[in-house]
């Protein structure tokens, strides 16, 4: 992914943690598991619109804060449901965090 936007340092999401982006007018939501890895989202649960950034993080299933539906950060797949989350390419180069949208 040699394009993308640049949302900035890895270092502003602690790991473990999301946080919201507005990146070309969409807005995303970006995580930074344990292990360093980033992966970028839809920002919203597509059940009630939990906002999946303050949801529980867990390797690569996060967990929505409202009503605890689990989803694969790196398909965007819900947990033995139908269901699924968009997911965007998001990578780090030189310490930054570039996504595509
Ligand atoms: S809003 Fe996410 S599980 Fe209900």
């Amino acid at each position: 992914m040699q394009d993308g936007y640049d949302i900035g340092p890895l270092a502003q999401i602690p790991p473990g943690e999301g946080r919201n982006f507005s990146v070309g007018g969409t807005r995303i939501a970006v995580f930074h598991t344990q292990q360093g890895e980033v992966y970028a989202t839809q920002p919203d649960c597509p059940h009630r619109r939990g906002p999946l950034a303050d949801g529980l993080l867990g390797g690569t299933t996060l967990i929505c804060p409202l009503h605890e539906r689990a989803f694969d950060l790196r398909t965007g797949e819900e947990a033995g449901a139908n269901c699924r989350i968009l997911t965007y390419s998001a990578e780090v180069r030189e310490g930054s965090v570039f996504v595509k949208v």
